[in-house]
């Protein structure tokens, strides 16, 4: 793993909404390679661990719930400079405040229903990485 990789997933709207193509087609563009990649559901336990900086927030219950109702597509992503990079291409948490053309600006709903995860460090971004994938899953 190195620093060049982030850690993505498109979360359960997106993927109820039909726009997994659209979304990696976005992601392909910006040039990101595909380091691995899953279809997966994440369990109760699975997302309050994922997301356990946030487990004082007034949003956590509802986090957990709106990324445990269905699917999701994991994956890590490799570009230079891949973690800031990839945020730029996700935007601002909040689709009304997100930049023109960006992921979240085209595809998310609200900001709690925000269509994709991207890491926001690369310390996290190889602990995210590691979360979903094994080494050997990862080319
Ligand atoms: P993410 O971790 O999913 O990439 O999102 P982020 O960094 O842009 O935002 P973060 O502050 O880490 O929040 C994690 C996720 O929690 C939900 N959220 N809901 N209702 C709310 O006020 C609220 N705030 C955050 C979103 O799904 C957000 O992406
Ligand atoms: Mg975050």
């Amino acid at each position: 793993m190195t620093t060049n990789r982030t850690f993505t997933m498109l979360k359960p709207d997106s993927v109820e909404k039909g726009n997994i193509g659209a979304i990696l087609e976005k992601i392909n563009s910006a040039g990101f390679r595909i380091v691995a990649m899953k279809l997966t559901q994440m369990s109760n336990k699975d997302a309050r661990n994922f997301y356990s900086i946030h487990r004082e927030r007034p949003f956590f219950d509802e986090l957990v719930s709106y990324m445990t109702r269905g699917p999701i597509v994991a994956a890590v992503l490799e570009k230079e400079d891949a973690v800031e990079q990839f945020r730029l291409l996700i935007g601002s948490t909040d689709p009304a405040a997100a930049a023109a053309g960006t992921i979240r600006k085209l595809f998310a709903t609200s900001i709690s229903e925000n269509a994709i995860h991207g890491s926001d460090t690369n310390e996290n971004a190889l602990i995210e990485s590691r979360f979903h994938f094994s080494e050997e899953d990862m080319f």
